[in-house]
C-alpha cells in the first residue's frame, strides 16, 4: 500500500533566465537557460518521495526522449512504476521565463498528459484505492480529476484537491466532495466569484465552501503562509520569510511536503507548518524539481540555520 497517490501532469521545462521579457517583434538575448523536470503532478509526488513517502503517480508521459528521460527520473527518485504509462506523441513541455525578481511566466503545452483520461484511472484502480491519500491539481482534464473524486469516495480514500492552474469551468459540486481544497487567493475568488483582497473577503469566500461540505479548505499566501479553515475554525500558519531567487514550484513543493507530512500522522497544523518550511527552501534555489530537498538534506540545512 502507497502512503499517496498523486494523478496528474508531468511537463518537460524550457526554463529561459531572463533580464525582461521581450516586446512584441523584439529579439533579446537572455542571460541562461536550462531544462528540468516539472508539471504540477509530478512537482507534487516528488516532493513527497523525496522526504520519505512511497508515492504511486499516475501519469502520462510521450514516447518522444523527454518521455524518456522523464521515466529515468521518477525512478531515480523511487516513485512506483506502475501507475506511469507511456502514450503517443510529444510528451507535455513547459516553457518558463524567470525575471530577476524571481517571479516566472509559464506556458504549458499538455502533450500526452492528454490522454490521462478517466479509463486510464479505472485501469489502475488497485495502486488508488489502496493510498491514504489521493492528490490531483488542475493540468489534465476535469473529467478525470472527477472520476478521481468519485473512486476516492468509493473507496472511502480523502482525496486533496489543488486547483491550480485555475479553472473557470470547475464544478462545485465536486469541489465540495474532497477532504482537503487547497486554492491561493486568486483561484478561490475565481471558484466563489467573490472578493478575496484582504482576509476577512478570503475568510467569507472560505466559509462559503465550508458551507458546501468541503472538509478542510487550506488557502495558500504565498510567503505569508496558509489559512486553514474548518467549520468553526480559521487559523493563519505563517510562513518564512526568505530571499526568493526561483519561485516556480514552490507551491507544489509546498503540496506535496503537505501530503507527506499529513499522510505521515502529523496534524493538519503541523503539517502546515513544515510545509511552509519545505517550500522556503525551494525558492532559494532555482528551478522546480531540482530545488526540492531530500529529508536528509532539509534536516543538514536546517541545523545550519538553526
Ligand atoms: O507549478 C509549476 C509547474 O507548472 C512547473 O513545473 C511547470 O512545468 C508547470 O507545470
Ligand atoms: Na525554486
Amino acid at each position: 500500500m502507497a502512503d499517496i497517490t498523486v494523478i496528474g501532469s508531468n511537463m518537460f521545462e524550457l526554463t529561459t533566465y531572463v533580464g525582461r521579457m521581450p516586446v512584441q517583434g523584439e529579439t533579446l538575448e537572455a542571460p541562461e537557460f536550462e531544462m528540468g523536470f516539472g508539471g504540477k503532478g509530478a512537482n507534487q509526488a516528488i516532493a513527497a518521495a523525496r522526504l520519505g513517502s512511497d508515492v504511486n503517480f499516475i501519469t502520462m508521459v510521450g514516447d518522444d526522449s523527454f518521455g524518456q528521460q522523464q521515466l529515468d527520473n521518477y525512478r531515480e527518485n523511487g516513485i512506483r512504476p506502475e501507475g506511469i504509462g507511456v502514450g503517443k506523441g510529444s510528451s507535455g513541455v513547459a516553457p518558463i521565463f524567470v525575471d530577476p525578481t524571481g517571479d516566472n511566466r509559464i506556458l504549458i503545452i499538455k502533450g500526452a498528459n492528454e490522454q490521462l483520461t478517466p479509463a486510464v484511472l479505472d485501469e489502475k484502480i488497485d495502486l488508488i484505492k489502496d493510498s491514504k491519500l489521493i492528490v490531483l491539481q488542475q493540468e489534465i482534464a476535469l473529467a478525470t480529476n472527477y472520476h478521481a473524486i468519485d473512486l476516492g469516495l468509493k473507496y472511502n480514500v480523502p482525496v486533496l484537491l489543488n486547483p491550480a492552474p485555475a479553472n473557470d469551468h470547475l464544478n462545485i459540486d465536486y469541489v465540495s466532495k474532497v477532504a482537503f481544497f487547497t486554492p491561493n487567493e486568486t483561484e478561490l475568488a475565481t471558484l466563489t466569484g467573490m472578493p478575496t483582497g484582504n482576509l476577512d473577503e478570503i475568510q467569507a469566500a472560505a466559509n462559503h465552501l465550508i458551507d458546501l461540505g468541503v472538509g478542510n479548505l487550506i488557502i495558500t499566501l504565498g510567503s505569508k503562509g496558509a489559512l486553514w479553515v474548518t467549520k468553526g475554525h480559521a487559523e493563519i500558519v505563517p510562513g518564512k520569510k526568505v530571499k526568493a531567487i526561483d519561485t516556480t514550484g514552490a507551491g507544489d513543493s509546498f503540496i506535496g511536503s503537505f501530503a507527506h507530512y499529513y499522510t505521515q500522522g502529523e496534524d493538519v497544523p503541523t503539517a502546515l507548518q513544515h510545509a511552509n518550511a519545505y517550500a522556503a527552501v525551494t525558492v532559494t534555489r532555482r528551478g522546480t524539481q531540482k530545488a526540492y530537498p531530500t529529508a536528509a538534506e532539509l534536516a543538514e540545512l536546517q541545523q545550519v540555520t538553526e
